[in-house]
Formats: C-alpha cells, sequence, structure tokens
C-alpha cells in the first residue's frame, strides 16, 4: 500500500450518536456495528437483478433531469433510466479489459493513492473483542476489484482479522470476470473472504440482500454512473445494519480556479485520446470524462446522503488532491 500523502487530509469522521463510534474511521468507538445483527447469508453466485426497487424513497432527486423521469448519459440529456442503464453496461463492458491500465495512466496514478486513503479511512477489520466480530462489508460498483482487494489486505495483515467477507457487486458481468481473475493472485484466505455479486445498486431485492445486512457499504467511481442516485442511496440505507457506514469515493469538483481549469483542459483533451489510443475506445471515456462534469458538487451530493436517511458528522466530505475526489461518509442512525 503506499504512503498516505500529506496532501490528502485526515479522515472525515463521521459523527456518532451516543457511545458507539465505528469501526471504519478510525476513531474511538466501541462495536455497535457489530454487535447484533445476526450474519446473513451471502450468495456466491452471480444473480442479474430486474426487480423494481420495492422501498419507498423519501430522497430529493439530483437534478431536474431525474425529477421529470429521465436522467442523462454524459452530456447527453432525456434519456430514460433503462437506457441510461443500457449505455453504462455498454461503456464498462466496452473498457473492462483495459480499466485498470486505463486508470493508471489517467490520473497518473493517483487513483492508487485516492483507494489506499479511502480504505486506511475505513480502517476494516477494526475490532476491540477477542475474537474479533465479525465484519461484512459489499463493496458496490466494485468493478475489478481494487477496493475490495484492500479491504481485505488492510483486515488481514493490518488489523491481524481474517473474519471480515467482502461481497464485489457490479452491474457489468464483463468488470467482475477482470476482477474474479484479479483475485486469483490474492491468499487463499482472502480469497475465501471474498465474493462476487452481480446486481444493480439502484434496485436490489431484498431477497439477494435483506434489511440491515452489512456493517459497511462502499462505493468507489461508481455512483455517478448510476441512473437514480436516490434509488441507489436509499438502498444502501436498506441494506446496512443500524450504526452502519455508507462510504463513498467520487470524483468530485475542484475548488481551485486555476486547478480547476487545467484539470479540465487536460480531461477533456486528453483521456479522450487516451482511451482511443491505449483502449481502441474514444466514446467510452469521453462518457467517462462527461459523467465526471455531471456528478452534483461535494455540498449537493452531502446533502442527497442526509436526504437518504444518514446522518453526517462535520463537513461530511473530504477532498482529495484540491477536490478532483471527494470522500463522503454518512451512518445510518442506530
Ligand atoms: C469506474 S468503475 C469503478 C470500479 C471500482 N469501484 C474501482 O474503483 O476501480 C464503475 C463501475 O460501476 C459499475 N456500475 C455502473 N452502474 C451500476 C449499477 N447501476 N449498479 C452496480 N454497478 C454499476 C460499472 O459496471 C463499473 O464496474
Amino acid at each position: 500500500m503506499a504512503a498516505r500523502p500529506s496532501v490528502l487530509r485526515a479522515a472525515v469522521r463521521v459523527s456518532r450518536p451516543r457511545h458507539s463510534p465505528c469501526n471504519f474511521c478510525s476513531s474511538q468507538h466501541t462495536q455497535q456495528l457489530f454487535s447484533t445483527t445476526p450474519r446473513n447469508q451471502h450468495p456466491e453466485t452471480a444473480s442479474r437483478t430486474t426487480t423494481p426497487n420495492s422501498h419507498s424513497q423519501t430522497t430529493t432527486p439530483p437534478d431536474d433531469a431525474v425529477r421529470h423521469g429521465t436522467t442523462h448519459f454524459g452530456f447527453q440529456d432525456g434519456l430514460s433510466e433503462t437506457e441510461k442503464t443500457e449505455r453504462v453496461a455498454g461503456v464498462f463492458h466496452s473498457v473492462a479489459e483495459s480499466y485498470d491500465r486505463m486508470n493508471d495512466l489517467m490520473s497518473f496514478g493517483w487513483h492508487r493513492i485516492w483507494k489506499d486513503h479511502f480504505v486506511s479511512s475505513l480502517n476494516p477489520g477494526l475490532s476491540s473483542s477477542s475474537p474479533p466480530k465479525p465484519q461484512r462489508i459489499l463493496d458496490v460498483a466494485g468493478g475489478t476489484g481494487d477496493i475490495a482487494f484492500r479491504m481485505l489486505h488492510h483486515a488481514h495483515t493490518i488489523n491481524a482479522n481474517p473474519s471480515v467477507h467482502v461481497t464485489i457487486s457490479d452491474i457489468n458481468a464483463s468488470m467482475l470476470a477482470v476482477g474474479k481473475q484479479r483475485s486469483l493472485t490474492l491468499p487463499a484466505s482472502q480469497q475465501a473472504s471474498l465474493s462476487f455479486l452481480e446486481m444493480d445498486a439502484t434496485s436490489i431485492p431484498p431477497s439477494l440482500i435483506p434489511d440491515n445486512s452489512y456493517d459497511l457499504y462502499t462505493v468507489a467511481f461508481g455512483i455517478r454512473n448510476f441512473s437514480n442516485v436516490p434509488a441507489a442511496l436509499a438502498q444502501a440505507r436498506r441494506v446496512l445494519k443500524p450504526g452502519g457506514v455508507f462510504a463513498c469515493l467520487e470524483f468530485s469538483k475542484v475548488t481551485n480556479a486555476v486547478l480547476d481549469a487545467a484539470y479540465k483542459r487536460w480531461s477533456f483533451s486528453a483521456i479522450p485520446l487516451i482511451g482511443q489510443l491505449v483502449a481502441g475506445d474514444r466514446d467510452s471515456y469521453q462518457y467517462l470524462v462527461e459523467s465526471i462534469e455531471r456528478f452534483p458538487s461535494q455540498q449537493e451530493f452531502r446533502r442527497m446522503i442526509q436526504e437518504a436517511g444518514f446522518e453526517v458528522g462535520g463537513q461530511g466530505y473530504e477532498d482529495l488532491t484540491g477536490g478532483v475526489a471527494a470522500i463522503h461518509k454518512g451512518m445510518k442512525p442506530l
């Protein structure tokens, strides 16, 4: 794991009412997160879900498009959610094989530092009891496994806690296939703590993941691709245990105007070109850049998280590299 760079500020801590801070924000919390809820069965086999979201959504749609029943794909407006889901699927089917290499090229390797920091800030596997309490983590839009593998590494080697299970879920079978292949290089004990689940994060059937199942829900660089972000947040709240933590790493809004201008110039000119040259796919990388631009600001996204029923502590987010990316956290109330 790379060392934390000084540009990354200390982790945002989700404020915990009463006496039960969490195991995922490296502060002095008791173990409420892992206390009473029984462990759930986790399907080992893939199962594509098409069941509509059965949970009422009390959240505010992210923008006018969603409010009027349509959404967007990059800069294109007026798509139905189904159309967006299909087009996003096309993008990630297309980029799956080159995804990891392209991430390095596009971000100059920064995505690794952000992911390391994201996982360290959540401190998976931290437990004050002996033996350590089991912990169940759902990594949504987990793609090729970058976050899940870091979670397992951190829990097993840094916190010496093998009773952490991570489910990598993704809507896209091609991304999961690359992840499965990559997972074969993990130590056997970590492989045994990993499962894969093909599902749409915006409509998770309770038969697939019951309410109050997980201690931690992570989503990294995935949520901006979802056709209905409030629906995904409602599902996150549903599947988390009371006291469980929602944690999101996503591209965000650069706070400094000069850096923002340079970043936009780089994104819109270089990234589609690199995509064309390296992956033979300009359009998918054009979409990725546009989807970053369309994603809400840090403050707007924090509001959406709160409106989904999460408690947010302090500022509620942490900017990384001047806001190129940001970490948001929220806690499901006890
Ligand atoms: C940019 S990749 C991120 C992968 C990984 N989390 C990472 O940080 O490297 C975005 C992922 O979101 C997935 N995705 C898009 N829409 C989704 C949805 N509705 N439900 C679940 N996953 C989705 C894509 O298939 C893709 O694997």
